[in-house]
C-alpha cells in the first residue's frame, strides 16, 4: 500500500518520524513535503496530497499541521476526500469504520508521537464497516451542494 504524507512547518518533525516508522514497516511512502521547518501555508500541502489521492497515486493520506484543523478543513473541500482529524485510537478507528476516511489528519502540537503512531496503526488496520447504513450517509455527504 502506498501512503501519501504531507505537513506544514508545524508538522514537519512529526512527519519525518512517521515517514521513518512507515518505511520501517514496509509501507511505500509518497512524501509531498514540506521539507523543513521554514514557515509554509498548510492549504498548499493539503491540496497536493488530496490531488495525489484522487489521482490514485496513493490509497491513504496523512496530513499533519499544528492542530490538524487547518489540514482537515482544506482537505475536506475535495469531493471524495474524507479527511478525519483524530486524537486517539478510538477516533482513528471510528474514522475508518463509520466514515471510510481516506485521509488521517494529525495535530503535532496537540498529540505526542506515541499517540500519533497509535492513530496511524489503528487507521491502517481498520476496514470500513460497509453495512449499507454508513455507505448511505457517506453518499449523502457526497451529494451536499
Ligand atoms: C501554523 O502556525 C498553524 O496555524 C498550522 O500548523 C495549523 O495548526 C492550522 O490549522
Amino acid at each position: 500500500m502506498t501512503i501519501a504524507i504531507a505537513s506544514d512547518h508545524a508538522g514537519y518533525k512529526m512527519k519525518v518520524d512517521i515517514k521513518n516508522f512507515l518505511e520501517h514497516n514496509e509501507y511505500k511512502v509518497l512524501d509531498l513535503g514540506t521539507k523543513s521547518e521554514e514557515s509554509v501555508d498548510y492549504p498548499d500541502y493539503a491540496q497536493k496530497l488530496c490531488k495525489n489521492i484522487l489521482e490514485k497515486k496513493a490509497e491513504i493520506g496523512i496530513l499533519i499541521c499544528g492542530t490538524g484543523i487547518g489540514m482537515s478543513i482544506a482537505a475536506n473541500r475535495f469531493k471524495n476526500i474524507r479527511a478525519a482529524l483524530c486524537h486517539n485510537k478510538t477516533t482513528a478507528e471510528m474514522a475508518r469504520l463509520h466514515n471510510n476516511a481516506n485521509v488521517l489528519c494529525l495535530g503535532a502540537r496537540i498529540i505526542d508521537y506515541k499517540t500519533a503512531k497509535e492513530c496511524i496503526e489503528t487507521f491502517l488496520k481498520t476496514d470500513f464497516e460497509d453495512n449499507g447504513r454508513h455507505a448511505r450517509r457517506i453518499c449523502k455527504i457526497d451529494n451536499i451542494k
